[in-house]
């Protein structure tokens, strides 16, 4: 069993409901970024950098990549640390961050530790599916407005996925599954990957 699993995704296509699942099927640790920064929000003691990422977070821009280095690589070593894979939710999001934390995880001999997994969705029906999130007042999050999400899929859609996926294939780490399928479906075709 690999110890990193990375899920890849545009906003909306099911990473954080997926990630939840594998780490209470494995009991991994749950590192998602989007969380990390949300949990910043508010807090007074912030310095310029890390108060600078939580206002592009909530423009639904991506944040500067040496924060994303800054958050996840602690998340993750603590975790490593700890005995506990780690499932990587939204961690990475652009080519550089995907290049820089394949060399973080091969300083840490960790390179063939690595399954990374697309959890494919079109920009349309992620579009829809979040804006039934708003509509539905559950889950609320500062960054999910109609305004926020158009933004966020306009920056981070399936366009700005491609580079990443290429890297991944060049690497032969990654595997794709059907995100239009029911929660349970696309569990169950995650875990058939580790068979
Ligand atoms: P983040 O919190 O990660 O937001 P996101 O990528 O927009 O993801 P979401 O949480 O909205 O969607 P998801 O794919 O997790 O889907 P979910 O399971 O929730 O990041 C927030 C922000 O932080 C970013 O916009 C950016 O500014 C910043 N950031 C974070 N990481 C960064 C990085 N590495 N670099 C730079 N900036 C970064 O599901 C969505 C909805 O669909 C839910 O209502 C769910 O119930 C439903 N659903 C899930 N699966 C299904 C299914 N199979 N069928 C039907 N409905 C489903």
């Amino acid at each position: 069993m690999k110890k990193i699993i990375i899920l890849l995704g545009i906003p909306g296509s099911g990473k954080g409901t997926q990630a939840m699942r594998l780490v209470e099927h494995y009991g991994y640790e749950h590192i998602s970024t989007g969380d990390l920064l949300r949990g910043l929000q508010g807090r007074k003691d912030l310095d310029q950098e890390l108060q600078e990422a939580v206002d592009t977070m909530l423009e639904g821009k991506l944040v500067k990549d040496d924060v994303v280095y800054r958050l996840g690589f602690d998340a993750i070593r603590d975790a490593l640390d700890a005995g506990r894979g780690v499932v990587l939710d939204g961690v990475v999001r652009n080519l550089a961050q995907a290049e820089r934390y394949q060399t973080f995880f091969e300083e840490l001999g960790l390179s063939d530790d690595v399954q990374v997994i697309e959890i494919a969705l079109d920009d349309k029906e992620s579009f829809d599916r979040l804006k039934a999130r708003i509509a539905s007042g559950y889950q609320s999050r500062p960054d999910d407005t109609e305004e926020i999400l158009r933004e966020r899929i306009k920056v981070q859609g399936n366009e700005a996925l491609e580079p990443i996926k290429a890297f991944y294939n060049k690497h032969d780490l990654l595997a794709v599954v059907d995100g239009r399928q029911s929660m349970d479906a696309v569990h169950e075709a995650i875990l058939r990957i580790f068979l």
